[in-house]
């Protein structure tokens, strides 16, 4: 069994919840804990925007009890301005910080954050040292392999945030290059894990029970799951159900899928108010009804629906929708049983 330990926090086969944008708010984390996520991450905020006290930036700082533990994820180029920042964030309280030196896109590299640490690591030493030393919590990284295929750096990278004293490593393995596309290479790990004490944590694919699995057997101490759990929060349970007892637990049925989609807007209602809770919720509902029967249609309706009440009354009728097909469907595949006889 693997084990994560970060500060006071310590898990057995921990299966976390990656960060993501516009994503990974307190009103879909804590769905995701309560489902079975170990971990989870705010979305990364940014540390310019927190000295300045942006609204926005500010606003991802706030986390709920229900959801612990919970990091909250940083990026920058600036010393001084993580150094700052980091401060901040301990003042939200949560149980660790983590430091994003893995984002991709072009207007956080361009500044040297994110991914664009990679080719410059003594600026990535400095500013890990930078939040180490002006935060009293433990603190972590996360980032990629290198900027690319031909500048795998990855090994020195996990030696030096460890020198440095970030806590654990969580590691996205694909390159900058790569975006979010093409094959990950886990075997990375291995090398990694022999290099360094802290622990480290795997992230990229990792979709489905078996794959939850397979991540562990690489020796990782922990596995991050990013999209996967995007209206199929269900992964973390179903993965450690499958890691415990080698047995697959059933798929959702239609009931619990609308009870969690319904859980998740009433969170988002609460957290956002009614007009951005309801149309925050829209990039989910594909997720949530994906596979279903007549999926469509309801999905249609649900993304112009204008309240709560209309949705779940949506949602019900969907539900007597769905219970009429399967009645139709098994009419009409016993008068064909009977036809063939
Ligand atoms: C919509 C979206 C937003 C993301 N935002 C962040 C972020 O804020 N911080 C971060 O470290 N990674 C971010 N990522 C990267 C994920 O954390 C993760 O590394 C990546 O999606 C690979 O994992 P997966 O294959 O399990 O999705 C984001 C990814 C997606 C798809």
């Amino acid at each position: 069994m693997a084990t994560l330990k970060i500060g006071h926090v310590e898990v057995e086969n921990g299966i976390l919840l990656a960060p993501m944008e516009d994503v990974t708010d307190p009103p879909f984390r804590r769905v995701c804990h309560r489902l079975g996520a170990d971990i989870v991450y705010t979305e990364f905020i940014s540390s310019e925007g927190l000295i300045r006290d942006a609204r926005k930036s500010r606003q991802k700082l706030k986390i709920y009890e229900d959801e612990r533990p919970v990091s909250i994820q940083i990026f920058g180029s600036r010393e001084e301005a993580m150094a700052e920042s980091a401060q901040i964030a301990e003042s939200a309280n949560p149980d660790f910080i983590d430091i994003n030196c893995g984002c991709w896109v072009k207007d956080v590299v361009k500044r040297n954050a994110g991914a664009g640490l990679l080719r410059d690591l003594p600026a990535m030493r400095q500013i890990v040292k930078s939040v180490v030393d002006n935060t009293k919590l433990p603190v972590t990284v996360k980032t990629r392999l290198g900027w690319d295929r031909n500048t795998i750096v990855i090994t020195d990278v996990a030696r030096m945030v460890e020198d440095v004293g970030a806590v654990a490593l969580a590691i996205h393995c694909r390159t900058r290059d790569q975006g979010h596309e093409g094959l990950v290479s886990w075997e990375y790990i291995a090398e990694v894990k022999k290099a360094v004490s802290i622990p480290i944590i795997l992230n990229g694919d990792v979709r489905t029970p078996h794959d939850v699995k397979r991540a562990f057997e690489t020796g990782a101490d922990a596995v991050m799951i990013g999209r996967a759990a995007i209206g199929n929060p269900w992964i973390f349970r179903e993965s450690h159900h499958y890691l415990k007892t080698g047995e697959l637990l059933d798929e959702p049925t239609l009931d619990e899928r609308i009870e969690v989609a319904l859980e998740h807007l009433r969170n988002n209602i609460d957290y956002k108010g009614d007009k951005y809770g309801i149309l925050e919720l829209r990039k989910f509902w594909g997720g949530y009804l994906k596979g279903l029967p007549l999926a469509g249609h309801v999905r249609r309706d649900l993304v112009v629906a204008p309240d709560l009440e209309t949705i779940e009354e949506r949602l019900n009728r969907y539900k007597e929708e769905v219970a009429e097909h399967e009645q139709e469907q098994t009419e009409r595949r016993e008068r064909y049983l009977q036809e063939q006889e």
